[in-house]
């Protein structure tokens, strides 16, 4: 039984399958409502620059470390390094993915909620209104409620729990494989009719016309967690990806491609916000109320508004599914491979305890705001606990492990796909960056973020 489940072991049918799912998860909330924010706070186009130098620097080493670990052992996160190192403890670091990915979901489900709900809100017209004050009691009543915020929560997990239970190929993929197009032209749209707004060149030079006085260490730091989230890595999301993966696929090549793809949907978002939000006066340094407060103002002061915001929302709720398919399938895979549990057993498990995890997130703006952990909310301290210190974690271990522990030889051949790439150039980058910049740089951010060391 056990070896027929393994025979049987799913993986993405086509490259651009594997593409489609693995910018799936890169591109979710974080190009919408992440970096859009921390650009803005952060003095715009010299952030860009900075936050690309960290992409490719950091977050780009240890992704192709998750597919390579990951297509090596064709295993989840745990499996893959009990496969590789059976005698040593290094399956913690995919345990503490699988927890990240619990942690992760919880207050990512109550955003995505959010979204939901503004789907609908603007539809009916609820938030018809170019006044900033009562959007922001739109949002609020929302947020402080009880029932609605997890009534919405619960609905996406319903959608995500029946995509993934489909499977990987009919699930994941397929899925993905629509909704990256949809997204895409969706912003495209978008962009558009941003543009053609009388006064949206203050938008763009905002977005491009770097100013390097604004770059400070605290800037730096931002961009290096950003890059890290973006790209979904440190948590195993990558590793359970990656053992889908074909062995044909030239792995550092697809690398590259998500990186760059996922930085101009990020890019194209902040052409769909900035240049809406200075051509109506705005101030873009809004923070993460951006989305909900400033968006539907935006649109509404301009003409087909109501359409364009549906619109909007829709994206956004399509980017953040393939993200959420990624997170989800870290415990699926494991659950199913460690444990031997059926898919159905585990996607309904692993819902159940989201929900119930998450419900605390929602709650932490109306019945559950007094509790706090460590002086935070349930949202905040999920939000802390993943960002500023497992995703940075599991990056250093997993770097570590690639560079120090599975052996020069062994990550070469997975590399090189036993040496039929050319790729030799790029694997000796890549081995010096993994062995010595990634850990130390993250060592940094992570230090930093704990208030460990100051800068
Ligand atoms: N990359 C996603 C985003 O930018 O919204 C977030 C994310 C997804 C983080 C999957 C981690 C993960 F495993």
């Amino acid at each position: 039984m056990k070896q027929e489940s393994q025979n049987k072991r799913e993986g993405f049918s086509s490259s651009i399958g594997v593409i489609a799912a693995v910018l799936g998860s890169a591109v979710g909330l974080g190009n919408i409502w992440k970096f859009p924010y921390v650009t803005g706070a952060n003095g715009g186009a010299a952030f860009i620059l900075v936050y690309l130098v960290c992409l490719a620097l950091v977050g780009l080493p240890v992704m192709l470390s998750e597919h390579l670990i990951g297509r090596a052992t064709k295993s989840n996160a745990v499996g893959a390094f009990k496969k590789l190192q059976p005698r040593r403890p290094w399956f913690l670091v995919g345990g503490a993915g699988v927890i990240s990915a619990f942690l992760i979901m919880a207050f990512y489900t109550t955003v995505v909620g959010w979204v939901y709900a503004y789907i609908f809100k603007s539809a009916s017209g609820a938030l018809l209104t170019n006044k900033p004050q009562q959007t922001t009691q739109v949002f609020n009543s929302l947020i402080s409620g009880v029932a609605e915020p997890l009534f919405w929560q619960v609905l996406v997990l319903i959608v995500i729990g029946i995509i993934i239970m489909a499977g990987v190929t009919k699930g994941i993929e397929r899925v993905t494989k629509f909704l990256m197009p949809m997204l895409f032209i969706l912003l495209v749209i978008i962009d558009i009719r941003s543009l053609s707004l009388p006064g949206a060149s203050s938008g763009l030079a905002f977005l491009f016309k770097p100013d390097f006085s604004k770059i400070t260490v605290s800037a730096i730091l931002a961009a290096l967690g950003l890059a890290f989230f973006k790209l979904s890595v440190g948590m195993g999301a990558m590793i359970t990806y990656g053992s889908y993966v074909d062995k044909q696929e030239n792995l550092p090549k697809m690398a590259v491609k998500v990186a760059l793809s996922d930085t101009l949907v990020s890019l194209m978002a902040g052409i769909a916000i900035f240049p809406a939000v200075f051509a109506f006066g705005f101030e873009p340094k809004a923070g993460p109320p951006l989305l909900f407060i400033i968006i539907p103002t935006v649109f509404n002061s301009m003409p087909l508004g109501r359409i364009f915001m549906v619109l909007f929302f829709l994206l956004t709720a399509f980017a953040a599914t393939g993200a959420m398919l990624s997170l989800l399938e870290v415990p699926i895979a494991y659950f199913t491979e460690e444990y031997q549990w059926s898919r159905r057993k585990a996607t309904l498990i692993t819902i159940v305890g989201i929900g119930l995890l998450g419900s605390t997130a929602t709650l932490s703006n109306s019945v559950l705001s007094n509790v706090l952990i460590f002086g935070k909310t349930f949202f905040d301290f999920f939000d802390f606990a993943t960002s500023n210190v497992l995703l940075p974690l599991g990056g250093i271990f997993i770097a570590l492990f690639a560079g120090w522990q599975w052996g020069y030889a062994n990550v070469k051949r997975e590399m090189t796909n036993e040496g039929q790439l050319r790729n030799e150039g790029l694997f000796k980058v890549y081995i010096v960056l993994v062995r010595y910049l990634v850990p130390i740089a993250i060592a940094i951010i992570l230090l930093t973020g704990l208030n460990i060391i100051h800068i």
